[in-house]
């Protein structure tokens, strides 16, 4: 059954409208909420972490703001020359949150921000459920206005659906993304990611779709094809339709384990040279000699890190785990920065951007495993918690530490001092 909750924050949703960005709602829930897979679940754990005052009134989104003319009415050199200088505008963003379905949300964005990330892609939204269900959006998408530059990605099949979704999000972002690389049993049944290189006419009018009706500029995150030949073809024909800005994830739709194998840089460098837009690259990425590799060997304006971040959310501030530090032959040193930190800062982020605790849960799993592993006992306390609270989580932290094993991130040559003293990254 379902049940009526009461709305977290008030959500103007034109800036027209109020003064800044709030955070999103959550909404009050009703019987036609939908019930595909995709939908939300509604264990307690997918509820948000806080509750909050009653709503203010949403404006409708016709009210939205016309600056300009939608960066697909321009042909050949003045749309490319449009994408240079939105990408300009916004800072030529280096390093990028990769779009993670429940784990690139708003506070560990921040938390990502905070240590040297300086973009950042929102988790794939369900165009249709986003554009059908206040509940889905309320919860799904939140953001704030240090949360800039941001990527809203969406999933779609429909040009229509696509838009109607877009709108809602386009005053708050920097691009609206289109997912053309999820390669999940769930997109195949959905039709949409990966599955949708089957069908390039209707990627071409998803794009399109977009360019001629927004006023933000369209971004899309791609897969290769097996052939190099196709993927370039791809990646002009999307140009060509109005995207603005590519990112490349360097493996196919058939390659999804990350670890087994590697993004293939020299196929992203081919994309890179063979279209004028600026083009991201993603896979790869776990420290950030790795960065500096790919951003040299492929040419690219920037990278996504994406599982890599999930365990160490200070990647792009100079930080790497054991793993990455052990393993180089280069001087690294403690940085006086843990996990442990780290969660204790993402928690106090969602306290003050509250999201369901589904996602919370997700990342103390992630940034503690190489501590759970040390202390399963308080791992399966952990698992054995069907409703969290702060201070559950806040004595987890507390009890891995006072049991004196601390794992360390490392930096290279004690760079260190130069994030912590301003608890940012030069
Ligand atoms: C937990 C998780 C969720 C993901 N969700 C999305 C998503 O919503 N949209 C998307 O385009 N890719 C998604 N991906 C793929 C990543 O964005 C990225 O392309 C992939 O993990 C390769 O990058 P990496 O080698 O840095 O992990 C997800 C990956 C992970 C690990």
């Amino acid at each position: 059954m379902r049940f009526i909750r009461k709305q977290i924050f008030s959500f103007p949703l034109f800036p027209k409208a109020a003064p800044p960005y709030c955070c999103m709602a959550i909404q009050t829930l009703t019987s036609s909420a939908p019930t595909t897979t995709d939908a939300i679940n509604e264990g307690d754990d997918d509820r948000l972490c806080v509750e909050q005052p009653e709503p203010q009134q949403e404006a409708e989104p016709e009210d939205a703001p016309a600056t300009g003319r939608p960066f697909g009415y321009l042909t050949g050199e003045a749309r490319i020359e449009r994408a240079w200088s939105h990408w300009k505008k916004i800072g030529q963003p280096k390093f990028l949150v990769a779009p993670m379905v429940d784990n690139s949300e708003l506070p560990f964005r921040m938390l990502c921000r905070k240590y040297g990330a300086d973009g950042a892609y929102t988790p794939m939204l369900h165009s249709r459920i986003f554009s059908e269900n206040e509940k889905y959006r309320s919860e799904e998408f939140t953001t704030c206005k240090e949360d800039r530059p941001l990527f809203v990605q969406f999933c779609a099949n429909n040009p229509d659906t696509l838009l109607a979704a877009a709108r809602r999000v386009e005053p708050y972002c920097d691009y609206v993304d289109i997912n053309l690389g999820c390669p999940q049993r769930i997109a195949r049944r959905g039709n949409y990611g990966a599955f949708l290189m089957d069908n390039l006419p209707l990627v071409k009018s998803l794009v399109e779709k977009l360019a001629c009706n927004l006023q933000v500029p369209v971004s899309c995150k791609i897969r290769l094809f097996p052939k190099l030949e196709d993927t370039i073809s791809y990646a002009k024909m999307l140009e060509e339709a109005g995207c603005a800005l590519l990112a490349v994830h360097g493996r196919t739709r058939d390659e999804k384990d990350g670890r087994k194998f590697r993004a293939n840089w020299s196929a992203i460098k081919a994309v890179k040279d063979a279209v004028r837009i600026p083009v991201l690259a993603n896979g790869n990425i776990r420290y950030m000699d790795d960065v500096w590799s790919c951003l040299e060997e492929t040419g690219v304006q920037g990278v996504l890190s994406a599982e890599s971040l999930l365990e160490n959310p200070a990647l792009f501030a100079g930080y790497e785990t054991a793993e990455w530090a052990s393993d180089s032959e280069r001087n690294c040193v403690d940085g006086k920065l843990d996990q442990a930190d780290l969660v204790v800062e993402y928690l106090k982020l969602c306290e003050k951007y509250p999201v369901p605790w589904r996602m919370i849960r997700s990342h103390v799993h992630k940034m503690l495993g190489d501590w759970f592993r040390i202390q399963p006992n308080v791992r399966e306390d952990l698992n054995a918690q069907h409703k969290l609270t702060f201070e559950f989580l806040f004595d987890v932290v507390n009890r891995l530490k006072e049991h004196g094993v601390r794992i360390p991130l490392y930096v290279k040559d004690g760079s260190v001092e130069q994030i912590s003293a301003n608890g940012t990254v030069p």
